[in-house]
């Protein structure tokens, strides 16, 4: 594989193996070695990234399920920054169709404007969210989430991603509230299903069905299948929550194509996403806490997270 030109033993090539399994990676390591060429190991896609700039080297071995950051998102970044080779390493021939979705503490509203960290919700979310895709697909969604992987991660399957966010309003809070000047808490006649393009230079707009075909986001038919998901998924979700004590008054949903032009929920939902009141004493248990200075935000998603996995801290 590694076969050296003349030229290439005159001049020491470097090879960067990105590998988080240290027993394959110094087995590769030293077979690198043994041809005379120099080999480095990193083991993770965050530190690949940053070897690869201190160390340009000549070529990159490239694992692709890592930890911090997957190897496509990290062979991405080296080659914007240098164009090297990089050979693909992949025990299975799927592969290269998963991501690792990693959960943080960070928290943020506002377009990003307001930011904070809540000790433990990335453990929070990553539970909620694995939780209720299971129960979905349990109940027949096509989800992209195939499983959790640790505390702070889980792994997907890789999609191409529909620019439109879904968000369903079983009651009436948030924008819509202020939008149109009713009173949060109402209940409307029948729920609410709103589009917005997912486009931040735009500031995500609203967007109606003609504008998500004009605009070519999706097909007539996989603008229907989107609205059947969204309503089985609430169908599905309200019951589960009420079951907690929980009303499930809105949340927001992305859907994205798999290789087939199957559509797949994915995006998760979580008190980052939705809304979550308590039943009984009507206690906000979402980033509402932290949109409006409420306090005990890690308190909301912590609740949320117990009740619906049965989880004791
Ligand atoms: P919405 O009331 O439209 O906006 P805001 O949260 O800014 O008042 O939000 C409805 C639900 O959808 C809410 O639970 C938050 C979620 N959502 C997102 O997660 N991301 C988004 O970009 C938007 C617009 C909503």
């Amino acid at each position: 594989m590694l076969n050296s030109s003349a030229q290439s033993t005159v001049i020491p090539r470097t090879v960067l193996v990105v590998e988080d399994e240290p027993t394959l990676a110094t087995a590769i390591a030293q077979r690198i070695t043994a041809e005379g060429w120099t080999a480095r190991v990193a083991s993770d896609g965050a530190s690949a990234v940053q070897a690869a700039s201190t160390l340009r080297p000549d070529l990159v071995i490239m694992d692709i399920m890592l930890p911090v950051m997957d190897g496509l998102e990290a062979t991405k970044r080296i080659v914007a920054e240098r164009p090297v080779p990089v050979l693909i390493l992949t025990a299975r021939d799927d592969e290269a169709d998963k991501v690792i979705i990693e959960y943080t503490d960070t928290i943020t509203a506002y377009y990003k404007i307001k930011r904070a960290v809540i000790k433990d919700k990335g453990l929070y979310c990553n539970a909620i969210s694995s939780e209720i895709f299971r129960i979905l697909a349990n109940a027949g969604v096509p989800v992209h989430f195939m499983e959790k992987l640790s505390d702070t991660e889980q792994v997907c399957r890789r999609v191409d991603a529909i620019p439109i966010e879904v968000i369903v309003r079983n009651v009436i809070a948030g924008s819509m509230a202020q939008r149109l000047g009713i009173e949060e808490g109402v209940i409307p006649a029948k729920t609410v299903i709103d589009l917005c393009y997912k486009n931040e230079d735009l500031g995500d707009p609203l967007i109606n069905d003609f504008h998500a075909l004009a605009l070519g986001l999706v097909s007539e038919k996989e603008l229907a299948e989107i609205y059947r998901l969204t309503g089985k998924i609430n169908d599905i979700l309200v019951p589960i929550f009420k079951g907690i004590g929980i009303t499930l008054v809105d949340f927001k949903v992305e859907f994205g194509r798999l290789p087939d032009g199957s559509i797949v929920l994915s995006d998760d939902i979580t008190p980052d996403s939705a809304r979550f009141w308590d039943i009984e004493t009507g206690m906000k248990l979402d980033k509402d806490r932290f949109r409006h200075d409420n306090g005990k935000v890690g308190q909301g998603y912590k609740t949320i997270y117990e009740r619906l996995t049965g989880a004791e801290c």
